[in-house]
């Protein structure tokens, strides 16, 4: 498992009471997200609007259902919902009018017990962006505010969050040992400052107005892992 796949902190448990687990990995890419759930769900679907991600990914979820198309525009998932959809790397890419079609997209399609798990990798607090502004620079991220609106506007809470990468890092490329981020982590954790420092936070959010902790069936590996690094 690499280190960037691992970035998913709740993951479906074989088994569960609700029979299995249905997911929807949009705007799936390359696959990473697919790869990291092999042989954890029920099934699994992947959705990207360009069809050379979605060839990249064939090799790497050879078990998944592939679908090219933007569920934005065009019907193509026919009124079916799944009880986990995962969004990575997507929401602070997009421009805000995709951004909300997305999310209501997706809430269309997430069963009433489902969880919708994103994040925002691009965080605006987060201390590389703090950096580059300071440098005079202007970085294309996304506030806690905007991602709260957003979730709020597509119909979904936020049920839980996690604030990862307290130091700046991207894919394989860490500044510091491991250790380093975990403590720095932990530290921000401590003095309550994790979804402030944090450049990448995952969020887990459910149908607006239920209620209770995350829906059964769901399991939370140990925190914090250092490989979520990279999410
Ligand atoms: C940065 S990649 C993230 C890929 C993957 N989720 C991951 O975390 O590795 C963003 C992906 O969003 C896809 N994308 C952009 N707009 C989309 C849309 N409207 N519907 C589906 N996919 C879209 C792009 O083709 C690209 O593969």
């Amino acid at each position: 498992m690499t280190p960037a796949s691992t970035a998913l902190l709740f993951v479906p448990s074989p088994g569960a009471a609700s029979g299995g687990c249905w997911t929807l990995d949009f705007a799936c890419g390359t696959g990473r997200i697919l790869a990291h759930l092999a042989g954890r769900t029920r099934s699994s679907t992947g959705i990207d609007v360009s069809p050379g991600m979605i060839e990249l990914a064939r090799p790497k979820a050879p078990y998944a259902e592939l679908i090219v198309g933007d569920i934005t525009r065009q019907n193509l998932l026919a009124g079916r919902t799944f009880n986990l959809i995962t969004a990575f790397r997507f929401f602070p890419n997009a421009q805000p009018e995709l951004r909300l079609s997305a999310m209501q997209a997706l809430r269309r399609h997430l069963a009433p017990d489902g969880l919708l798990v994103f994040n925002n990798h691009r965080c605006d607090s987060g201390g590389l962006f703090l950096l580059a502004r300071l440098l005079g620079r202007r970085p294309h991220t996304m506030s806690l505010e905007e991602v709260t609106d957003l979730a709020r506007a597509g119909g979904l809470e936020i049920a839980e969050v996690f604030p990862i990468g307290t130091l700046p890092a991207t894919d394989g490329h860490m500044l510091v040992p491991p250790w380093v981020h975990g403590v720095c982590d932990r530290l921000a954790g401590a003095v309550g400052l994790s979804a402030r420092l944090a450049q990448n936070i995952i969020f887990v959010c459910r149908p607006a107005g239920l209620r209770g902790g995350v829906a059964e069936g769901f399991r939370r590996p140990a925190w914090p892992a250092r490989e979520v690094v990279h999410a």
